[in-house]
């Protein structure tokens, strides 16, 4: 018998007028009239050549054979006396390998030898040094330095925090194990060419990996840049990019009635026009909640945008927010049924658990909970998702539901592709670039600016930006 393959699906059944009413619900005719101008929206954004090959670039990396062996022949070598795995990076450089970690391996991975098959995994995408300097304090006071790989990864090469990082590192490697043992415990992941990284990783001799060219970095996940922290931690990688490519099939589909990401986008940007600017994503599985930060990146930076195609002024762009069920129906879901019906949820839903729990019965004192007794957790969870889901129906919020047979790398690896594509096909009713994101680069050179960077324009820059932030005491109280 063929066991049919895990699916991840749409459910789009309760945004519709006839389920949560005319007033907020959209009506089939409205949503055929976004999937009948979707196929020239998008001809329209990819009749730019440079937003054309971002596209391409990205949808090309699930068939990326030769990435896979590079990544493969890498973990082989770093895997060997690796007790830990660090990666150095932030934003698309970490939000994936994070969204992969938790995902798909155990809750207690990090702590429990038992239940891992490969290195413990840390992700930095911050320079908090109080964190930093605890992890250092506990690599160091235990000698374990020799036994971590430290993975820098960023595509432009000169990230002010992820280089800061790599610095202390690398002054640290050097210090406790020389330039040989610094070259060893260090792999970088970076463009094949051009930037400050990829000069030091030739410099130094560092082991490589590189990030094809035209990859934004919310768009990398499935590049060099997720896949060798997930194999290096024993994640199916081969299965994740099946996923994907299973994906393609399904969302190049022509008849975008049938096609997931176009339902998905017109879907997004009907309710965005219809005065629902914020999108919630709310996975009903732990293991699913970095998922819907990595969403969250994708669709903020993609989308939030100043200007159209044409150059108007726009100022667009929904707003992702992420919850997690069943936490956040204790913390949020007061606000999402009374408070103002501007929001679009998005629930993850998983329909069978690798593993449940049995409800235990109820004390002999506590009869009362016996309807709960013998129930799996699992039945209460999803349960849980299905009330919440009703209350919002009957307040009249539309509700979007990503349905999951099981998680695994494959589905994982469906729902990651599902949601660049939808991403992509968003940006096209909007009519923006989603590949770029102007305003993160001002801030990244304001940063260097205020930190001295040498130049005349840097100096004068910095003064602007001080005078204009620094703490003014009389609004002090
Ligand atoms: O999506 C993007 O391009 C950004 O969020 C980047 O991932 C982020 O700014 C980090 O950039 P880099 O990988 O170049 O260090």
């Amino acid at each position: 018998m063929v066991v049919p393959k895990p699916e991840v699906k749409l459910y789009y059944k309760n945004v519709m007028a006839n389920v949560i009413g005319d007033e907020h619900g959209i009506t089939e005719k409205q949503l055929h009239e976004h999937l009948d101008e979707l196929p020239e929206k998008i001809k329209t954004l990819r009749s730019f050549r440079e937003i054309r090959m971002k596209e391409d670039a990205y949808r090309r990396l699930p068939y990326n054979t030769k990435t896979v062996e590079e990544v493969k022949k890498r973990v082989v070598k770093f895997s060997k006396n690796c007790e830990n795995l660090v990666v150095l990076g932030i934003g698309g450089s970490a939000l994936g390998n994070i969204a992969l970690q938790t995902a798909l391996n155990p809750y207690m991975y990090n702590i429990d030898d038992q239940q891992r098959q490969g290195p413990r995994l840390f992700v930095f995408d911050n320079i908090d040094p109080v964190q930093l300097a605890s992890f250092l304090s506990w690599l160091g006071d235990n000698d374990k330095l020799d036994k971590t790989i430290f993975n820098v990864i960023t595509k432009r090469g000169d990230t002010a925090e992820t280089l800061s990082q790599f610095m202390i590192i690398r002054q640290l490697l050097l210090d406790k194990l020389g330039p040989d043992g610094c070259k060893k415990q260090v792999i970088t992941t970076t463009d094949a060419n051009q930037g400050i990284l990829r000069r030091i990783a030739n410099n130094a001799g560092f082991t490589s990996l590189v990030i094809p060219e035209g990859i934004g970095g919310r768009f990398s996940v499935l590049s060099a840049v997720g896949l060798f922290s997930a194999a290096m931690c024993g994640i199916d990688i081969d299965s994740l990019l099946a996923g994907a490519r299973d994906m393609d099939t399904r969302v190049k589909c022509e008849d975008f009635y049938r096609n997931p990401a176009a339902i998905n986008a017109a879907i997004n940007y009907h309710f965005y026009k219809h005065g629902k600017k914020i999108s919630v994503m709310m996975p009903y599985s732990y293991h699913l909640r970095d998922l819907a930060d990595w969403y969250r990146q994708l669709w903020a930076e993609s989308l939030g945008k100043a200007e159209d195609l044409a150059g108007n002024e726009v100022h667009i762009g929904p707003t992702p927010v992420k919850a997690l069920g069943t936490t956040d129906q204790h913390s949020q879901v007061q606000l999402y049924r009374e408070g103002p019906n501007d929001k679009l949820f998005t629930f993850i839903q998983v329909s069978n658990f690798d593993k449940d729990l049995k409800i235990g019965p109820a004390p002999d004192y506590a009869q009362e909970l016996g309807f709960l007794a013998g129930k799996d957790l699992s039945e209460l969870l999803n349960n849980e998702k299905r009330a919440t889901e009703y209350g919002l129906l009957e307040s009249e919020r539309p509700c979007l539901t990503v349905l999951f047979d099981r998680v695994n790398a494959y589905t994982v690896g469906q729902f990651i592709y599902l949601f660049e594509v939808t991403t992509s096909f968003a940006g096209a009713l909007f009519g923006i670039n989603p590949y770029d994101q102007p305003a993160v680069e001002l801030g990244r050179e304001a940063t260097f600016a205020l930190m001295d960077k040498p130049g005349d324009e840097h100096e004068k820059w910095a003064k602007e930006i001080r005078s204009l932030t620094e703490i003014d005491e009389n609004f002090l109280v």
